[in-house]
């Protein structure tokens, strides 16, 4: 049989999705233990693969068919925009995509300037200004802590993940502007959406079953 290959965004969102996954019946024990540096794992009886990639990558590997599924947060499927199906909204992982800053901030949303806008996601960053709000932005890119940029004066405003907005608190900063609405999502690669439309089907509707008994 052929294996059923998923890329998992190493991390909480990996492990939710493994306890997800076992509850339809598709295990892999050995990926449970938390001290393995192992990245794949294969479950041979039933046919599946499962490896643990960085978030950012995941939609990589199933674009080009490394993986027939993937299951990663929003945020990195807008970011990386690439070339796969977005099948289901998992429903767990739920944050928010806002634009924040000081409250001072809200003014320079609503005028004509060119704002300094930091962010781990250019992307969206760059295409909410263009397309939603018709501001010109000097985009720059961070890798982390992002709300320090405008506590140290790099940028006005920041567009980043706000989840309990404790960051923001403790650090002054407020949500201005909300950009999206994000959590856990499951996509697949255009190929195997054909190849392995039964494995795929019989996946997606039994994990619909117990979404919605919780
Ligand atoms: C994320 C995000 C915020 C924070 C939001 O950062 O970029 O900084 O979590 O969560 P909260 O609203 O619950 O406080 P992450 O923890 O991934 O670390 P990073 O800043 O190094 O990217």
């Amino acid at each position: 049989m052929r294996y059923l290959t998923f890329a998992l965004a190493k991390g909480r969102l990996a492990r939710t999705t493994v306890d997800l996954l076992e509850r339809i019946g598709i295990s892999c024990e050995e990926i449970k233990d938390k001290d393995t540096r192992k990245l794949i794992f294969t479950n041979e009886k039933e046919g599946y693969r499962f490896f643990l990639a960085k978030a950012s990558d995941v939609p990589t590997y199933v674009e080009y068919g490394a993986a027939d599924i993937g299951v990663v947060g929003r945020d990195t499927i807008l970011e990386e925009s690439r070339k796969i199906h977005e099948v289901m909204d998992l429903g767990f992982g739920k944050c928010r995509m806002c634009v924040c800053g000081h409250e001072s901030a809200k003014e320079l949303l609503k005028s004509n300037e060119i704002i300094r806008v930091a962010s781990k996601y250019p992307h969206i960053a760059k295409e909410y200004f263009d397309n939603v709000k018709h501001q010109s932005v000097e985009i720059i890119k961070l890798n982390g802590s992002v709300e320090l940029a405008p506590i140290v004066g790099l940028a006005d405003v920041i567009v980043d993940i706000v989840e309990t907005g404790t960051t923001l608190k403790e650090n002054g900063l407020e949500v201005l502007e909300t950009v999206t609405d994000l959590s856990a999502r499951i996509i697949v690669n255009r190929v195997s959406l054909r190849i392995e439309h039964e494995r795929i089907s019989k996946l997606l509707t039994d994990l619909n079953k117990i979404l919605k008994e919780d």
